[in-house]
């Protein structure tokens, strides 16, 4: 992770405003890893952005843990969520039309690790991670490459709403 733009302990409603807020600075083809351990709270954030995305806040958004991809479309394009926790080789990323994906879609990625260098260079980076209350977790957000501007724009707009 390059250094943090935002670091905050936040309940699961107030992460639903935050995917909202980032939701909002997105205009296609972005990329969004979401890093964590099991139970991090990474699928909980994706469903509230992709939700966002879709102005839809009912939208049925299945975690991808077994088919590993999940299609949408959206406002901005297409929208691809990726769960690569069962990923054994890069290489099966093929199979996934993952280089595509990222090259066309909002790619939003559970596990993004598990990409190794097929990763794209510019993202947004969000790491969950426990917290001090059980309902809570700590995020931390940072922007590589030109997504900087977009991790920080959203740390300046959730830090001063
Ligand atoms: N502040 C919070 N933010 C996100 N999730 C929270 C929060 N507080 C509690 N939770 C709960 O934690 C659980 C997180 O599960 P979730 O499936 O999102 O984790 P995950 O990181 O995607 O796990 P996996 O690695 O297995 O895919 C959910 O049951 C959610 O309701
Ligand atoms: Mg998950």
């Amino acid at each position: 992770m390059t250094k943090p733009l935002l670091q905050k302990s936040l309940t699961e409603s107030e992460m639903t405003m935050l995917a909202a807020a980032l939701a909002g600075l997105l205009v296609g083809g972005e990329c969004i890893a979401l890093h964590g351990e099991l139970g991090a709270g990474k699928t909980t954030f994706a469903r509230a952005l992709i939700r966002a995305l879709l102005k839809d806040p009912l939208h049925e958004v299945p975690s991808p843990t077994f088919s590993l991809r999940q299609d949408y479309s959206g406002r901005c394009g297409p929208i691809v969520h990726f769960d690569l926790y069962r990923l054994v080789v890069p290489e099966e990323l093929d199979e996934l039309d993952f280089d595509d994906a990222v090259g066309a879609a909002i790619t939003i990625i559970e596990w993004p690790e598990r990409a190794s260098d097929r990763l794209p260079l510019n993202r947004v980076e969000i790491a969950l991670s426990e917290s001090d209350a059980p309902d809570k977790r700590q995020i931390s957000l940072s922007g590589r490459g030109s997504a900087c501007e977009t991790a920080a724009c959203l740390a300046r707009n959730y830090g001063h709403p």
